[in-house]
């Protein structure tokens, strides 16, 4: 069955260095890495990661460089879409080469997985923590969600447009995610959206569209629901997300955060 595992919000910074002196983003993108090479036996189907932004915490070329030389040791071809921490140019150069990048412009794509299809959109406002989704997005959106008809519609992104009832980060959202969440309204066959940036596992539905966001390999955002406090960080378990098509009545596209490591087990249910 198709499917896809989504790496989000890996914050890489220079070798050797901590992001926010505190979190070995590093450390933590191996182990997810280690993670989904360990597991990928046992999970048919799967012949791709998306990342879903904040690949790097400042977006410089030797971030970009650390990166990359860690993602080499997943056994899968990935694309990605930069997040508020990424730097359009930057990362351009770095994935030089790859198929899915767009010469020049903003780095949205769309890949056919066969029973549905993932639109990736590049929400970056550079300068800016939020996100914005530009017009010619908005029309890309609309051209490829033409183009595919009744298949079902995944769209990537970075920042989600669902509130998550944490303000610090609420405010920082897709700001202009109602067009988004319209269109796929829309669309003729079933629908989400797909996201990072929380590094949190939230989900929520904004009418037909399930809104699902996937927390991230390295620190999560604390989950706190006060008014006017900033983010904070916690060292909770990093994981990943896999998305695969269950092809069955009562199935679909079926979602499972991974955390990332090593556990004791498996064992079987027995005395
Ligand atoms: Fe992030
Ligand atoms: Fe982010």
């Amino acid at each position: 069955m198709p499917g896809f595992i989504q790496i989000t919000d890996a914050h890489i910074v220079s070798p050797g260095a901590l992001a926010y002196s505190r979190s070995d983003t590093a450390e933590a993108l191996r182990r997810a890495v280690e993670t989904i090479n360990a597991k990928l036996p046992h999970w048919g189907g799967i012949d791709c990661a998306i990342v879903t932004g904040d690949l790097t915490d400042h977006g410089t070329p030797e971030e970009y460089a650390h990166f990359l030389s860690i993602m080499d040791e997943l056994a899968l071809p990935w694309l990605a879409i930069p997040g508020n921490h990424d730097q359009r140019d930057p990362m351009r150069k770095a994935l030089a080469g790859a198929s899915w990048l767009p010469d020049a412009g903003p780095l949205h794509w769309v890949r056919d997985f066969g029973p549905f299809s993932v639109i990736g959109l590049d929400t970056l406002l550079e300068g800016a923590h939020h996100g914005m989704l530009c017009d010619a997005g908005m029309a890309f959106l609309d051209t490829t969600l033409s183009a595919i008809g009744d298949q079902p519609a995944i769209v990537a992104t970075h920042h989600p447009y669902i509130h998550t009832g944490i303000p610090a980060m609420d405010a920082d959202n897709l700001r202009n995610g109602a067009g988004v969440i319209a269109r796929l309204e829309a669309h003729p066959g079933p629908v989400r959206m797909v996201s990072g940036h929380v590094h949190r596992a939230v989900a929520g539905q904004l009418g037909r569209v399930t809104c699902q966001i996937s927390p991230a390999t390295c620190h999560a955002v604390l989950t706190d629901h006060r008014a006017g406090l900033d983010p904070h960080l916690v060292l909770e378990p990093g994981a990943v997300t896999l998305h695969r098509w269950v092809e069955q009545p009562g199935a679909g596209l079926v979602s499972d955060v991974i955390p990332t490591g090593i556990f004791p087990g498996p064992w079987p249910f027995e005395d």
